[in-house]
């Protein structure tokens, strides 16, 4: 299992310390959570912290964009260069032709469905993107509970991303811990986000980490 923490549970004071933290501490990306206040009931970081972040990070960054207007978002992140940039499939009219956008950017483009959203919703979509995102939580806040039926959710993912298109990654979001994990793993799931349980874990990050991977 690959591991990205969320810095949405960091110290935003110490951002630099903690950034740093979770890559010494063997985390594969460092995952950043945009939010514009319109698609979730928050706001977070714009491009001057996350070109700090970037500055810092000594693992590649996993942008994932709870925004309106994705293409604008796109614009404003693109040049801090990424490994990652996902877009809410709810709040995109022209899929393929932002996740085409990402990918002549030199990003790699990424589709994420809120829990309720259909699977099937995504399914021609997935020759267009290199991973996409199930959210394990209603998105905005750190620090909810797993909803358990993204499980069976990542199974169905998997069967139609063994048929169109076999390189994708499925990747976890919301409320993943020590105790789920073994299970997302089992459903085909490639790489979980963890924010509180990594940040807050009474061990500290590098056990957190560790336990992650499974
Ligand atoms: C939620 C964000 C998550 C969040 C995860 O909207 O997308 O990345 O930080 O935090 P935990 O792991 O605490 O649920
Ligand atoms: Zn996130």
């Amino acid at each position: 299992m690959l591991v990205a923490p969320s810095i949405l549970s960091a110290d935003f004071g110490n951002l630099a310390h903690d950034v740093k933290a979770i890559c010494d501490a063997g985390c594969d990306l460092v995952h950043v959570d945009v939010m514009d206040g319109h698609f979730v009931p928050n706001l977070t970081i714009g491009p001057v912290v996350v070109e700090a972040v970037a500055k810092v990070a000594t693992k590649p960054l996993d942008i994932h964009l709870m925004v309106e207007n994705n293409n604008f978002f796109v614009d404003l992140f693109a040049p801090i260069k990424p490994k990652y940039i996902s877009f809410h499939i709810e709040s995109e009219r022209h899929a393929n032709r932002l996740a085409n956008k990402i990918r002549e950017l030199g990003i790699s483009p990424a589709v994420v469905l809120n829990p309720h959203t259909p699977i099937e919703n995504v399914e021609y979509l997935l020759e267009y993107v290199d991973m996409v995102l199930l959210m394990s939580v209603n998105p905005g806040f750190g620090g909810q509970k797993f909803i358990p039926s993204v499980i069976e959710r990542a199974m169905r993912l998997k069967e139609l991303i063994l048929q169109k298109n076999p390189e994708c990654l499925i990747e976890v979001d919301g409320g993943v811990n020590d105790k789920n994990v073994k299970e997302l793993k089992n459903a085909g799931v490639d790489i979980v986000v963890a924010g509180s349980y990594v940040y807050k874990h009474p061990k500290g990050i590098k056990e957190a980490i560790s336990s992650l991977k499974v």
